[in-house]
């Protein structure tokens, strides 16, 4: 007997609009009636061609308030729209990176991902759903799209009746008349994975050779908890006492599970106290990294530009595969550009979005790419990944220790440092600004991009000129597709750059970011707000952001 299914009539949920990264809301607006199911039909209704009749579907989440409400939904309603297969992790928790590796794995026809990612979880904070494609990634642009308009036309969504919720707990198969649900192992995929890139071998008998090199992961109260112990407790040898925070919590212990200078602060404290060789982060859903020692942090521009550099001589999976080429988001440094230079091999500079580096990856012309904003990763997998990040450099300090006994986090970006010189790099973000005021100061930017009032070419601020400015556009070299107004851009004649930008990500009001750049062949010690002092100055006179938002400072600085 086929399963029972019943219509329900619905009206459209205004702003639906998932955007860089899957519809983010607080948790009380996906409570209200029928607006999750409003938008999981949405997805079903958009679902790529041919559509998830007889569908795989990979379901996941970082353990968030509100995620397995939502997975019993999903299944609901993804049933009655005749998905076949639902592969699910144990109690509805998969990390970002995993369920992307699942997806590939396991050849699904997509999947949706549960999560917020670094911003706040419980009942008060943040929820989202995510749709990512066949290749493991974000659903592009065409997609995302035809989801929104699916939301704004909704009349009726359907779900099956299964009798009881689905068991998320135990491991293994639930078979219902036309579905499948399979739950699995939410780490077990992903640490094969991760054994299969990297040297492990190599990096356990440095750690057990030196006992004085420590490690502390901070898994913020996010997904990543069991997938580091999993790996660097388990598969690596360091003691439990390498590990904090590693227990996935609903409200991620009331913070921010966001790996940064401001909210991954009790890492940072704690490395520098305990004089910790190897500091570490991950976010909420596990894609976002944050690496540093007792004497170094490493900003994730100068992050992916180093492994980068380092993970052909020594990571097995680039040894094997070679590296087709490197990326990096705008507005993130170009240190990485400078490692494709020096290497012969293609760079290329995409919108902010990890979604931008998958048809890259899938036409095999990108191999490592990175955000300035925590996201490292490789073509493993279409998300980014930061265990993945975490062990690439574990792989490195143990590679270079090899040659250079001692070496650590800090001599190894120096030495990075003599070979190409330092891009030094700060971001100022100032989070739930007025959205109008935000608009206004983007939209006098542009004119001044345009050239009104005279322009900014020519112009000197705080010692720099102004060489070129413009609001960045790209397009894609594959599909050929156009992403404009992605970033204003003020390029200096010494190659500094200030680039100004509304975050996709936030979920309330707006928020700005102001990142800046400046280059140095000779200086590699120099303080990096000092160093770029008269830069940040220049970008709050330019952009009169006091004027247009009534801040003063910003709210994080990275
Ligand atoms: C998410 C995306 C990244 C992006 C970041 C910041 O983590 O996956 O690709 O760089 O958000 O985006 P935003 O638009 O807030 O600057
Ligand atoms: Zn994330």
């Amino acid at each position: 007997m086929p399963l029972p299914v019943r219509t329900v009539p619905t009206t459209p949920f205004e702003g639906q609009k998932p955007g860089t990264s899957g519809l983010r809301k607080r948790v009380v607006v996906f409570q209200q009636d029928r607006y999750t199911e409003n938008f999981v039909q949405a997805i079903f209704t958009a679902m790529p061609a041919p559509g998830p009749r007889g569908a795989t579907l990979v379901v996941g989440g970082d353990g968030r308030y509100f995620m397995t409400e939502a997975v019993q939904k999903i299944v609901r309603i993804g049933a009655a729209n005749g998905v076949a297969r639902f592969i699910i992790g144990q109690n509805g928790i998969l990390s970002t990176p995993a369920a992307s590796a699942l997806i590939r794995s396991r050849q699904a026809d997509g999947g949706i991902i549960l999560t917020a990612s670094h911003n706040p979880g419980g009942p008060q904070n943040d929820f989202g759903i995510k749709y990512n494609t066949r290749n493991g990634g974000p659903a592009p642009e065409s997609v995302t799209d035809a989801i929104y308009e699916a939301t704004c036309t909704i009349s009726e969504y359907v779900e099956a009746d299964l009798g009881a919720p689905i068991d998320l707990a135990t491991i293994g198969t639930q078979s219902f008349d036309g579905l499948e649900v399979e739950v699995v192992d939410s780490v077990e995929d992903y640490v094969a994975l991760t054994k299969s890139i990297f040297d492990l071998e190599l990096i356990r008998s440095f750690c057990a050779a030196n006992p004085k090199f420590t490690m502390l992961f901070d898994a913020l109260n996010g997904v990543t908890g069991p997938y580091g112990r999993r790996i660097f407790v388990d598969e690596l040898g360091f003691p439990e006492s390498s590990l904090d925070q590693c227990t996935p919590l609903e409200d991620f212990g009331g913070s921010h599970p966001d790996p940064n200078l401001t909210y991954a602060h009790k890492l940072v404290e704690r490395v520098a106290s305990e004089k910790v060789a190897l500091g570490a982060a991950s976010d909420g859903d596990g894609d976002r990294n944050m690496v540093l020692s007792h004497d170094w942090f490493v900003t994730p521009s100068d992050s992916v530009a180093l492994i980068a550099h380092h993970a052909a001589a020594c990571i097995p999976y680039f040894k094997r595969n070679g590296i087709n080429g490197l990326a990096r988001s705008m507005p993130t440094s170009c240190a990485i550009d400078r490692v494709a230079a020096a290497k012969g091999l293609p760079v290329f500079e995409v919108p902010t979005g990890w979604k931008f580096f998958g048809n890259l990856m899938d036409a095999g012309r990108l191999s490592i790419c990175g955000e300035e904003s925590f996201g490292t990763g490789s073509d493993h997998i279409r998300e980014k990944d930061g265990i993945w990040a975490v062990v690439a450099w574990l792989n490195i300090i143990a590679h270079v220790n090899q040659t250079t006994p001692g070496a650590s986090v800090r001599s190894i970006m120096l030495d990075f440092f003599k070979a190409y010189g330092r891009n030094y790099f700060t971001r100022y973000d100032y989070e739930e600004v007025d959205a109008d005021g935000a608009a206004k100061m983007m939209a006098r930017l542009r004119a001044l991009a345009a050239g009104e009032d005279g322009g900014l070419v020519g112009r000197s601020y705080s010692g720099y000129t102004v060489a070129k400015v413009d609001d960045f556009e790209y397009t894609d070299p594959v599909d050929q597709s156009v992403s404009s107004k992605q970033g204003l851009r003020i390029i200096f004649a010494d190659s500094s750059r200030i680039i100004f930008r509304l975050s996709g990500t936030g979920s309330e009001g707006a928020t700005v970011r102001i990142y800046i750049e400046r280059y140095d062949p000779m200086q590699f010690e120099l303080d990096t707000q000092a160093a770029l002092k008269p830069l940040v100055h220049a970008a709050l006179d330019i952009s009169q952001l006091e004027a247009y938002t009534g801040r003063k400072d910003p709210t994080v600085i990275t």
